[in-house]
C-alpha cells in the first residue's frame, strides 16, 4: 500500500503536539512563551510541531507563532445565537488550524464526534480525534479525521509512558486504524517524557506524540521540549 500522501497530514508528520491543558503555568503570556520555544526548537530539529493552548489564549498564541495552533475542544453547532460555546469557525477566525476532539478530559458523545469532525473540515481545520482504547479508536477512525490520538486515561499525567508501559495499545491502534482509515495518522500520548519514550512510540508505528505534563510541569519547558524532540 503506498504511503498516505502528505496532504492527509495537514499538521505535518511525524508530529509533536503539545497540549497545554489549563495548567496554571501555561496560561496567558506563558502559553505564548512556550509556543515560541516549541517553534524555535521544532524548526531547529526539523520536526513538525503544534500546540493546543487554553481557548482564551488561542488568538494571542496564533498571532505570535507560525506553527499550527489548535483548540482543545470545539462544539458542534454552527455560528449563531449560542452563548458560551466554541464553534469551529471561531477557532479559524482566531487563527487556529485545528482542534482536539473527544479528549478523555473533555469527552463527547460518540455521535457528536462525527458532527464535530465534519464541522472542523467545513471550517478548513484539522481534527485530532482522541480515543482511550484501541476498539474505540477503530470506531472513531471511521469518521476520517486526519489524526487519531490513542491515550490510555490511566497513564495520563503520570511518569509511565504509554509506549513502554502499554506498547500493545499503540500497535493495536495502528493496525485497527490502518484497516478502516489508512490515511489517518495515529498519534499516541500519556506519560511521554523522555526521548526514548518518543523513539519507542515511533518504532511501534505511531506518527507522532501528544504530550502535556512533560512540558507544562517541567522546571525548564525549553529543556523538556528538547528532550522530546531528540526522540524523533
Ligand atoms: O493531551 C495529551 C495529554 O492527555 C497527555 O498528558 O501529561 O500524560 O503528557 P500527559
Amino acid at each position: 500500500m503506498p504511503p498516505p500522501s502528505t496532504e492527509t497530514a495537514p499538521l505535518g508528520r511525524p508530529l509533536l503536539l503539545l497540549n497545554l491543558k489549563v495548567y496554571p503555568g501555561s496560561l496567558g503570556p506563558a502559553a505564548e512563551r512556550v509556543a515560541r520555544y516549541l517553534e524555535e526548537l521544532g524548526r531547529a530539529a526539523g520536526v513538525s510541531v503544534a500546540i493546543a493552548p487554553a481557548t482564551p489564549d488561542l488568538g494571542r498564541v496564533a498571532a505570535a507563532v507560525e506553527i499550527p495552533v489548535l483548540a482543545q475542544h470545539v462544539d458542534p453547532m454552527s455560528p449563531g445565537a449560542h452563548t458560551g460555546f466554541v464553534p469551529a469557525e471561531s477557532i479559524a477566525a482566531a487563527g487556529g488550524r485545528g482542534s482536539l476532539v473527544n479528549h478523555s478530559e473533555h469527552p463527547i458523545r460518540p455521535a457528536l464526534v462525527a458532527a464535530v469532525v465534519t464541522r472542523l473540515g467545513e471550517a478548513g481545520l484539522a481534527a485530532v480525534v482522541c480515543a482511550p482504547t484501541p476498539p474505540v479508536a477503530r470506531r472513531l477512525a471511521r469518521y476520517g479525521a486526519p489524526y487519531l490520538a490513542i491515550e490510555p486515561p490511566e497513564l495520563i499525567g503520570g511518569d509511565r509512558a504509554v509506549s513502554t508501559a502499554r506498547p500493545e495499545v499503540i500497535t493495536e491502534t495502528v493496525e485497527s486504524v490502518r484497516a478502516v482509515a489508512p490515511s489517518t495518522s495515529v498519534l499516541c500520548g500519556a506519560g511521554v517524557h523522555r526521548s526514548a519514550d518518543v523513539r519507542r512510540a515511533l518504532e511501534l508505528g505511531a506518527r507522532g506524540i501528544l504530550v502535556a505534563s512533560a512540558v507544562t510541569r517541567a522546571p525548564s519547558p525549553r529543556a523538556a521540549i528538547e528532550e522530546l524532540l531528540a526522540g524523533f
